[in-house]
């Protein structure tokens, strides 16, 4: 079994169709949240990943791809994304939370779920985990610009070149790209790519960066809306929100959260600016694309890694603990 289980992970993962950054993707924004946890959040998961997962959200991270094709998870496949029903092509791009998720089935509220029975402590300790192995899964995907897609299934169904081999736009997004650029620019190793990716937060380009990370506005937002005032929402705010009406309500509705949705619009408009551009025929991992996503690759992989480390931070730890 031990040998195994590789190859038929391996096997699946090539049948269907790819549906979520690749293993190394989502390793990475494990491995960064994890540098960033607050003291209690990090006792959280270290207990409850266990030497499984060496007590850490990288290697869990790809947990929720490895189960979704299995049948006891299958119902969990459509919450890997939101099928934004834009018009990419058009320049036209933007996700609505009813148009979108309107049967509330989607990365939108499995987010707002699994924040709420991650903290609850009275579920079990494996439903405890599963939650978390879910957040930290998701709040990658998320961060995916074909994640937030419907057209062509989320980029599945365009055909693609990579390198000079036949893959789609969605898996040359997902995993297609990140390789080559963990083996070009990282040292092929997904620890070093995280390492690179923390410096830059910690006292490199994204420095800077960071405060907007975690205010839930977003670029596309009116300006009025950034400038700080009392209706102004962070991550802090959100989940203390959904915490609080978690504890409320007997019936435990599944409250839709700010922060996902414009993580999700900010993901999305990179499939106006940068997704499709491509030209016919045009290779996709050594061309300008590749120039051109590589920085969109690096910067989102950082951004979900620090948002889910802060959003662990509220949960366990009461702020976000982050400068
Ligand atoms: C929340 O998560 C649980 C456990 O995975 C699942 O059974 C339930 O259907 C989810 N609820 C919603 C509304 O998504
Ligand atoms: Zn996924």
């Amino acid at each position: 079994m031990q040998i195994l289980w590789p190859i038929v992970y391996i096997a699946a993962a090539c049948a269907q169709r790819a549906f979520a950054w690749g293993t190394l993707g989502h390793q990475t924004v494990g491995y960064i949240a994890q540098e960033f946890l607050a003291p209690k959040a990090l006792a959280f998961v270290q207990s409850s990943l266990g030497s499984t997962y060496d007590e850490s959200l990288g290697p869990a991270a790809p947990w929720a791809d490895s189960v979704r094709y299995e049948s006891a998870y299958r119902w969990s496949a459509p919450l890997h994304f939101v099928d934004a029903e834009d018009s990419p092509l058009s320049d036209s791009c933007s996700v609505q939370e009813q148009r979108d998720c309107g049967d509330g089935d989607c990365i939108l509220t499995a987010i707002a779920n699994y924040t709420t029975r991650v903290a609850k402590t009275s579920l079990s300790a494996s439903q405890r985990q599963e939650a978390l192995k879910f957040l930290d899964h998701f709040l990658g995907d998320i961060g995916q610009p074909l994640h937030v897609e419907a057209y062509e299934v989320g980029g599945n169904d365009i055909s693609a070149k990579c390198s000079g081999s036949s893959t789609n736009l969605h898996a040359a997004w997902d995993t297609g790209m990140v390789s080559k650029n963990i083996n070009e620019n990282h040292g092929g190793e997904v620890q070093t790519y995280a390492a690179d990716l923390i410096a830059r937060i910690k006292t490199g380009s994204y420095k800077s960066l960071t405060d907007d990370w975690l205010s839930c506005t977003s670029i596309t937002e009116p300006v009025s809306k950034r400038s700080g005032d009392t209706t102004a929402h962070g991550v802090e705010e959100d989940v203390k929100r959904l915490l609080a009406r978690a504890e409320d309500a007997a019936e435990a509705t599944i409250t839709p959260l700010e922060c996902p949705l414009v993580w999700a619009r900010e993901s999305n408009a990179y499939c106006c600016s940068v997704v499709f551009t491509y030209t016919t025929g045009e290779d996709l991992c050594t061309s300008e694309y590749y120039t051109n996503a590589v920085p969109v690759i690096d910067l989102q992989l950082a951004k979900q890694g620090y948002r889910l480390a802060a959003w662990l931070n509220v949960i366990f730890d009461g702020a976000t603990n982050l400068p």
